[in-house]
């Protein structure tokens, strides 16, 4: 399948349909798996989400019974203004009944990158039962994300060879000198793709270019963009919003 876009006139519109269809999965995961596996977004974004879903979805979503995980970080403190854990939990993590056990960041006080990578690699297969060799059948009910303007999402930037990775589900990357937290651990393509739902959320003229192509030319804006790479077997469905 591919890209379902909906757009919104703002940023709270994208979020309110958003946090619908979140429970709406989570709803059918917990009653047909008997859990809801989530990967967060990172950036600036979703904090408005991630606050409606914290405020209105305090029971609208079976917290108890699900996991929380991310799809990128920054090589910070779990601490650090930067940090996409950090970030979910004032937000969101703080206000819901998620069981501790239940909440996995990326353990980057670990060591270095690229061991930070292969521990969460290690705690996404023994969490989807995969073994070493395995590339991802099923991982996510939903994979959260957002996109950059230049078309990366997680810290999938454009034309880094770490597109191509088929077997890591985790691997350390150095991000464009013009991004912040240069040092980042991601998600690849593998185990996003493997989810069941891929939701991007994006707002402001600065990622309508993204989008246009990406509703323009299909082949072209996979070719330029890691975010136009993202397809489940249910395809990616893009919440828009024009204005933040
Ligand atoms: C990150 C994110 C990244 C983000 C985009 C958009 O760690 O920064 O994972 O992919 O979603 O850069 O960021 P904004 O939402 O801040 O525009």
């Amino acid at each position: 399948m591919d890209a379902e876009v909906l757009r919104f006139e703002r940023l709270g519109d994208a979020n309110r349909a958003l946090a619908k269809r979140l429970a709406e999965v989570a709803d059918e995961a917990v009653r047909t798996r008997g859990r809801f596996a989530l990967t967060l977004a990172g950036g600036s974004t979703p904090l408005g989400l991630y606050d409606h879903l914290a405020g209105d979805y305090p029971c609208r979503i079976p917290w108890d019974r699900t996991h929380l995980f991310w799809g990128d970080e920054r090589w910070v403190p779990k601490t650090d203004q930067a940090s996409n854990y950090r970030l979910a939990h004032e937000t969101l993590i703080l206000k819901i009944p998620v069981p501790a056990g239940n909440v996995h960041p990326i353990p980057v006080d670990i060591g270095p990158p690229a061991k930070v990578a292969l521990a969460y690699e290690k705690t996404l297969r023994t969490f989807f039962e995969s073994s070493d060799r395995d590339t991802p059948e099923k991982t996510f009910d939903v994979v959260l994300l957002g996109v950059g303007a230049d078309g990366h999402t997680a810290s999938l930037f454009p034309e880094d060879p770490i597109l191509e990775e088929r077997t890591r589900w985790v691997r350390s990357v150095t991000a464009p000198a013009a991004m912040a937290s240069r040092k980042r651990i991601t998600l690849t393509l593998p185990p996003i793709n493997s989810s069941r739902y891929a939701f991007i959320l994006a707002a402001g003229p600065e990622k309508a270019s993204v989008v246009d192509l990406l509703l323009r030319n299909p082949d072209e804006a996979r070719r330029r963009f890691p975010a136009a790479k993202v397809r489940t077997r249910t395809g990616s469905t893009w919440f828009i919003a024009a204005k933040r």
